[in-house]
């Protein structure tokens, strides 16, 4: 409510000792991290490392075995993923996932879902004006796109579920770097709709880039954290990511 301040809002987004496999394996080892409220938070790591599985969990698509995660201070672990996307966590996945055949405006109905008609129009107008490139293509096969557009497909999709905090799983991969370029600028709008963003990456450059706080996963653990300022200039990074 206007003027009423709520005392101590927390973080957006808290992970604390999040422990997660698949199978008999530990792929997560007691993960630890928070993304602050219209913050963009950066996972670092290589090839391996842990990003997708971490994310993944958030997700609820992997069942922690151990470990907390509060979305606003609401504990969402364990809970199926249609209802931590209900929650406000959106999930751009991993190679994006589309459905080659369906259409652009088929896979923001598909999003769209979630939620109540009138916010789902709201939210589509909303959309399409920030990504007039699939304005135009809204009948078009998602299989038949460019990386770049399929990239702002599945970024879309996941807005349409009108989240609160979204998942980003190496939006960069496959693209030229100026394709990156233009889709990350459309990362920092979100923080313009009160969004915050936690984004897997592996390359640095492009991570702190953009980020406001970089935490780095090394073997399933936080190895360093701290501002994107503060991670750019560690040399202990560079160590982690020469060290594999
Ligand atoms: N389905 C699976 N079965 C067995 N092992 C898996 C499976 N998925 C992931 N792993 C293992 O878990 C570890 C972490 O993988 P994950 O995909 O989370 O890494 P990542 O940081 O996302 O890597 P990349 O940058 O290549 O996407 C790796 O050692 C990987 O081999
Ligand atoms: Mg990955």
């Amino acid at each position: 409510m206007m003027g009423a301040a709520p005392h101590n809002p927390g973080p957006a987004l808290r992970v604390e000792g999040l422990v997660a496999g698949i199978g008999p394996l530990t792929i997560l080892h007691g993960v630890s991290l928070e993304v602050g409220v219209n913050e963009v938070a950066v996972v670092l790591g290589a090839n391996g490392a842990g990003k997708t599985t971490l994310l993944r969990a958030v997700a609820g698509l992997l069942t922690p075995r151990e470990g907390r995660i509060q979305l606003f201070g609401d504990a969402i672990q364990g809970r199926a993923p249609h209802l931590v996307a209900r929650a406000g966590l959106g999930h751009v996945p991993s190679g994006r996932e589309l459905f080659p055949r369906l259409t652009v405006g088929d896979h923001l109905d598909l999003g769209g879902r979630l939620c109540a008609p009138p916010r789902r129009a709201e939210l589509r107008d909303r959309l399409l004006a920030m990504f007039p490139v699939l304005a135009e293509r809204l009948r078009q096969p998602a299989g038949t796109l460019s990386g770049g557009e399929q990239q702002m497909v599945a970024i879309a999709r996941a807005l349409m579920t009108d989240p609160r905090v979204l998942l980003l799983d190496e939006p960069s991969t496959g693209l030229a770097p100026k394709i990156v370029l233009s889709v990350f600028k459309t990362l920092s709008k979100l923080r313009e709709h009160g969004v915050s963003v936690l984004l897997a990456e592996q390359s640095l450059t492009l991570g702190l880039s953009m980020a406001d706080h970089a935490f780095v996963i090394d073997h399933g653990r936080i190895v360093l954290s701290g501002t994107a300022a503060e991670i750019s200039s560690d040399r202990r990074v560079v160590d982690t990511y020469l060290g594999r």
